[in-house]
């Protein structure tokens, strides 16, 4: 019978085959231990020389790392690895010799593993990163669907910004200029305005030229927007959404986590609510730190963040930054006009920013205001306005970078390991 390694532990004591490679191999004269990948996990085949036939014992010898192959033998129980099962191996038959692969168990660069990154998605740390993507998508769709909310998909090429104009990559689309969406908010308000609770999940782009742990030219977001919710209802889903993901990494990653040795006694504890500081609050907080580089009207770095999400154990939200240093669409504070009701949540451990949200201005007169601010005329913009003119509402939306929360979960460095095939800076290929 053909099964996978994720399916060994139904298959105890029975004599099944796995389709996969050899990621690495021990061997003595009298027995070899083959570490195999299928694509679902990792698990050891034992070839014990006295149990097979001279030609499998060879065979298994001489395999070459990468080669594909058939392994057959019987399911065991393996109290010594973190899988819990191995395989006494009887047969293998090899599907495809590989030679000189060119990712080796020792030490190699970055940059030598970038230029491989179609080989380099094989090796085991890489695996579970890409697994626990994939839990917090899966999480996602199921956090969102059983709270109401619809997906909706807004699309990519898009005559407008929507974060601001210098970080646009810009296209031509047949005789005008496009640009490829930055995030799909303004689309996303106008699904709200439909459908009352929606979320996208896509692909954003910025010609960002910032080249940090934290910065990708091309990142996935998740964009909740709600109709009817404030600032505070808003911030509400967000900390239930980040705890809901965590729990659920925890719950199904565990042998990911383990292999990234991700110290998850950091995430355990992380529930709902969440601890706030104001950005006036922060500013003060910095400079009784010592910091001498940041006055009130500026936004915060790196350094600044990491300072703050230190003073706690959860992800922090830092609200109600300077009305002149956030998107035009932001509302003001009633209370305070040189406020927005918006904030960021700061994940802990240097991870930096990982949602941005606010509430939204409802009200045409006060947008067409902001309009007139940012320069932002033509057909490309019109139609925004027109949903503050039938029917407005009171609505808030943030966006979750997927890369970020990625590497916090998985205790990675960098964002370029969150992503199957980065886009970076000077990275276009593979
Ligand atoms: O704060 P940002 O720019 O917010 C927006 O785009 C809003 N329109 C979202 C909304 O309200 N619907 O980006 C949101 C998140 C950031 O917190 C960060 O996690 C991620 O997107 N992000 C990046 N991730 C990787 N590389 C980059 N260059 C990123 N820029 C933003």
């Amino acid at each position: 019978m053909k099964i996978t390694i994720q399916e060994a532990a139904k298959h105890v004591n029975e004599e099944v085959t796995i389709g996969g490679w050899l990621a690495n191999k021990r061997s003595s004269g009298k027995i070899a231990f083959l570490q195999l990948r299928d694509g679902t996990g990792f698990m050891q085949g034992v070839v014990v020389k006295s149990d097979v036939s001279e030609e499998v014992f060879s065979e298994a010898k001489n395999l070459t790392q990468e080669t594909s192959l058939y392994v057959t033998g019987k399911i065991v129980e393996d109290t010594r690895s973190d899988f819990g099962y191995e395989m006494q191996v009887s047969n293998l038959e090899v599907i495809h010799v590989a030679t000189d692969y060119p990712i080796t168990p020792k030490n190699h660069g970055t940059e030598f593993l970038m230029d491989h990154r179609h080989l380099w998605l094989r090796s085991k740390k890489q695996h579970a990163v890409m697994k626990i993507r994939n839990e917090i998508i899966r999480a996602t769709y199921e956090f969102f669907n059983t709270n109401g909310f619809v997906k909706v998909d807004p699309p990519i090429l898009t005559g407008a910004s929507a974060e601001g104009t210098t970080e646009l990559f810009h296209t031509k689309y047949f005789d005008e200029e496009a640009y490829l969406s930055q995030s799909g908010q303004l689309y996303m308000e106008a699904a709200a305005m439909a459908l009352g609770k929606v979320f996208s999940f896509g692909p954003t782009f910025r010609a960002e030229k910032s080249k940090t742990r934290r910065h990708l030219i091309e990142f996935w977001m998740i964009e909740p927007e709600m109709a009817f919710m404030d600032h505070e209802d808003s911030l509400k889903v967000q900390e239930n959404y980040v705890s809901y993901i965590i729990q659920s990494v925890l719950e199904n990653c565990a042998l990911e986590l383990k292999a990234l040795e991700r110290d998850t006694s950091k995430l355990e504890n992380i529930k709902a609510p969440f601890p706030r500081i104001s950005y006036d609050k922060a500013v003060e907080f910095l400079k009784e730190k010592g910091f001498d580089d940041i006055e009130w009207g500026e936004d915060f770095g790196a350094p600044h963040e990491t300072a703050i999400a230190e003073s706690f154990e959860k992800p922090v939200f830092i609200t109600n930054y300077p009305k002149d240093i956030k998107a035009f669409y932001m509302k003001p504070d009633p209370e305070r006009s040189d406020v927005v009701l918006c904030a960021d949540l700061i994940a802990p451990e240097g991870y930096g920013e990982i949602i941005g949200g606010s509430q939204r201005i409802d009200d045409l007169e006060l947008m067409e205001q902001r309009y007139k601010e940012h320069g932002l005329t033509g057909p490309a913009y019109e139609w925004y306005l027109e949903l503050r003119k039938y029917g407005s509402v009171p609505h808030s939306g943030f966006g979750l970078g997927l890369e970020r929360t990625v590497a916090w979960l998985s205790g990675v460095e960098h964002v370029r390991e969150t992503i199957p095939f980065p886009r970076l800076l000077n990275r276009l290929y593979p």
